[in-house]
């Protein structure tokens, strides 16, 4: 077994994977706190300390998206992933390729962009962070959700359990 193909994701990466998506439907259904921090700020110039506590947490849990995304970044490049079943139709092996880097780019993407709004005020950022970056991810997130569904039910892969019970 060479490290570029191993027959399922590793330990490692599978807790990385879970952790990543839960700390990313955090941030993506509860922004309200950062949302009302953002307001105040606009409105008055500054915020109460409730509302800058709840703006930090959607903060901190997007910093540590972001350290998530490099440690799977750096697992990804010392483990290798597994191939892609013989079930799937190569169009979808494209997609799949296609979904997997624009995860990557929008993990990174939305950190950052929400960083340099939050502390450096650059407002415009901010804009493309919870507009267009969160409506993207919500599409990736939706096809992602659906190739799973379709790998277990339809094409009847092992793709769902090799990013669970491994
Ligand atoms: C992957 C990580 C992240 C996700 C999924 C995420 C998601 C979101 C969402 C859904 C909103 C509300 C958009 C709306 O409906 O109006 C939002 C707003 C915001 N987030 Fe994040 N966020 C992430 C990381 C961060 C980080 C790390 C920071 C700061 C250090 C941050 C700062 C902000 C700010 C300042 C806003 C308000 C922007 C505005 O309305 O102009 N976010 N974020």
């Amino acid at each position: 077994m060479s490290a570029s193909s191993p027959v399922s994701f590793s330990r490692s990466q599978r807790v990385v994977h879970w952790l990543t998506a839960a700390l990313v439907f955090f941030n993506l259904l509860l922004p309200d706190g950062m949302n009302e921090w953002n307001r105040a700020m606009r409105r008055t110039g500054s915020a109460n300390p409730e509302q800058i506590a709840s703006a930090n947490l959607h903060a901190y849990v997007g910093i540590a998206i972001l350290v998530l995304v490099v440690l799977r970044l750096v697992l990804r490049l010392a483990q290798g992933v597994p191939p892609a079943p013989p079930q799937e139709p190569v169009i979808f092996k494209h997609l799949s390729k296609i979904a997997v880097s624009t995860f990557y780019f929008l993990l990174v993407a939305m950190p950052l962009s929400g960083a340099a709004a939050y502390y450096l005020g650059y407002e415009g950022l901010g804009g493309i962070h919870a507009d267009f970056l969160k409506i993207i991810l919500w599409i990736v997130l939706a096809g992602h959700v659906i190739a799973a569904l379709a790998h277990q039910f339809y094409w009847k892969t092992n793709v769902l359990r090799r990013m669970t019970a491994g």
